[in-house]
């Protein structure tokens, strides 16, 4: 799914208002339908509803809304928020139809101290500002945001097309904004939804189709995209009936240390379970039995010292060096020791093909900055925020990281995927695209090292690595998903995500 920004949405407004067509206030019909019938579905008609209208468009939907609230039977009443002298058209076509209608449904705000009293368990819904705002609140009306954040801890607050006070495409992260506990959006995703600094504020957001005319949703350009379930139906290869081990790759996976070998087993058994046709783990010499007894159908070639080795092909002397594998996994459990960080410089030199950096690879990375240059293009790096900031630097707002994340992917020509609750994945053609899988369950250690083990495992079966990141990171979520519903977001582990990784493949 596309992410459009506020003037991409303006134009698909304008677009099917022209080519379908359609007038503007039929369009703010059908999006007021969409919302009214959600939360048709969603409240019963005895609790009251409360809907905040703005001088603007959102505001008009807010009275539309209030219109076929009233129509289904619930009780609504329409508190105009004077903010300006202007109403838009649209707004004043609105608070007519629901004039007539309605007479006593309205209720004018002109300041904090005109709130109404509202009783127990009200709805509130947000549609004071939407895509119009332009900068923060200011004056009586953060005043108001305020009030409305105190009421939204006793009432739930819906917002209508997004938390008023929050900007589409840029941070309002030190602004007054709406904390909703639900928003309803439409069509497509906005940028802000999907970072963090904006978490405590959307609630859960439902995207609700309004049929925005399909030739502009297809055919303009966008660099944000969600992955969805559709998505990775394009992207995922069944395997072939004629298949070898060979047809599905050899990969090397290099972690683990003294201490951090379950590192080390969670990254080789997600890689086994993501489909790779034979996989090396090289680990060093305390790792090995370990290895055998935890990931039987792995290989495991030992480094010669306790730690690893500045001779990393030569510690593996039964092995025919680092080309006989289609891709590396490298950086879970590996520590940061100097003759660690001496054998990943190595690594680089040798080894040429895209793999995929994690953990302390990334550490390493940071302490050895001349590093970064040298990862071969194409290469996959998973960084967390504090990964990512140690190697790249910190950010104003998470507006600004996710263009220093982009910008650095362009750049340096890889892959980097910073992970979070949407991780994003910055492509060397300057597209973001966000994960839509995923629950706060996966917030576990180890859970990172299985998503190593199944990039790296993509990689090597011959996916492209666009393909691998897009594909592996929504399969990671979607298992954890699964591991979820089946035992809670508490009691699932890294372990559980790997044995989900079965039924998250079946659901493709
Ligand atoms: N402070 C106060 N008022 C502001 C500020 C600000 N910083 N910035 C803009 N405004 C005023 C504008 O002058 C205008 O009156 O807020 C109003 C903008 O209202 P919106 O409803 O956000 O914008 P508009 O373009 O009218 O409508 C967009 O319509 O399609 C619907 O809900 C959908 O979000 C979308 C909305």
């Amino acid at each position: 799914m596309k992410i459009f920004t506020a003037t991409q949405i303006r134009e698909a407004d304008a677009y099917t208002i022209q080519h379908e067509p359609i007038s503007s206030l039929q369009l703010m019909e059908r999006a007021a339908t969409a919302c009214a019938q959600w939360l048709f579905r969603h409240f019963d008609a005895r609790k009251p509803f409360y809907i905040f209208c703005g001088m603007g468009n959102n505001g008009g939907d807010g009275l539309a809304i209030t219109r076929l609230l009233l129509n289904n039977g619930y009780k609504a009443t329409a508190c105009i928020v004077h903010h300006s002298n202007k109403a838009s058209a649209d707004h004043t076509a609105n608070r007519q139809l629901l004039e007539q209608q309605y007479p006593q449904s309205i209720y004018d705000v002109a300041a904090v101290a005109d709130l109404p009293t509202l009783p127990p368990k009200s709805i509130i819904i947000d549609a004071i500002f939407g895509t119009g705002l332009r900068s923060a609140i200011e004056g009586w009306m953060a005043g108001l945001i305020h009030q409305l954040n105190d009421l939204q801890t006793r009432h739930t607050l819906v917002a209508i097309d997004l938390p008023s006070g929050m900007l589409a495409d840029a941070s309002s992260a030190h602004m007054p904004v709406v904390h909703a506990s639900i928003t309803l959006s439409f069509e497509v995703y906005k940028l802000a939804f999907l970072l963090p600094e904006n978490a405590a504020r959307t609630g859960q957001v439902h995207i609700l189709p309004i049929g925005l005319h399909p030739d502009y949703l297809t055919q303009t350009p966008t660099r944000f995209h969600v992955t969805d379930a559709h998505m990775m139906r394009t992207i995922y290869q069944p395997r072939q009936p004629f298949a070898h081990k060979g047809t599905y790759g050899h990969a090397l996976l290099v972690a683990g240390s003294y201490g951090k070998m379950g590192a080390a087993v969670l990254s080789a058994k997600a890689c086994l379970h993501a489909g790779v046709g034979l996989l090396t783990c090289h680990v060093p010499q305390c790792g090995y039995q370990i290895i055998q007894i935890s990931a039987p159908s792995a290989m495991c070639v030992t480094d010669i010292q306790e730690t690893y080795s500045s001779h990393f092909h030569e510690s593996a002397p039964q092995t025919r060096g680092l080309q006989q594998y289609k891709t590396i996994g490298i950086g879970p459990g590996l520590g940061t020791a100097t003759g660690t960080a001496k054998a990943l410089e190595q690594l680089l030199e040798q080894y040429r093909q895209p793999m995929v950096l994690d953990a302390d690879a990334l550490n390493i990375i940071s302490e050895y900055p001349f590093l970064l240059p040298r990862i071969p293009h194409g290469s996959l790096l998973t960084p967390h925020p504090k990964e990512f900031e140690r190697i790249f630097g910190s950010s104003d707002n998470d507006f600004a990281r996710l263009e220093l994340l982009s910008r650095q992917a362009v750049s340096l020509q890889l892959y980097i995927l910073l992970k979070g609750r949407f991780t994003a994945m910055a492509c060397p053609d300057g597209a973001v695209y966000f994960n839509s899988t995923g629950n706060p369950g996966m917030a576990t250690g180890g859970s990172g090292d299985v998503l190593t083990g199944i990039l790296t495992s993509l990689l090597a079966q011959g996916y492209a690595p666009k393909a691998a990141i897009l594909l592996g990171t929504y399969l990671h979520g979607l298992a954890g998903d699964i591991a979820a519903a089946r035992m809670s977001q508490e009691a699932m582990t890294a372990e559980s995500i790997i044995d989900c990784l079965g039924p998250a493949f079946l659901q493709l």
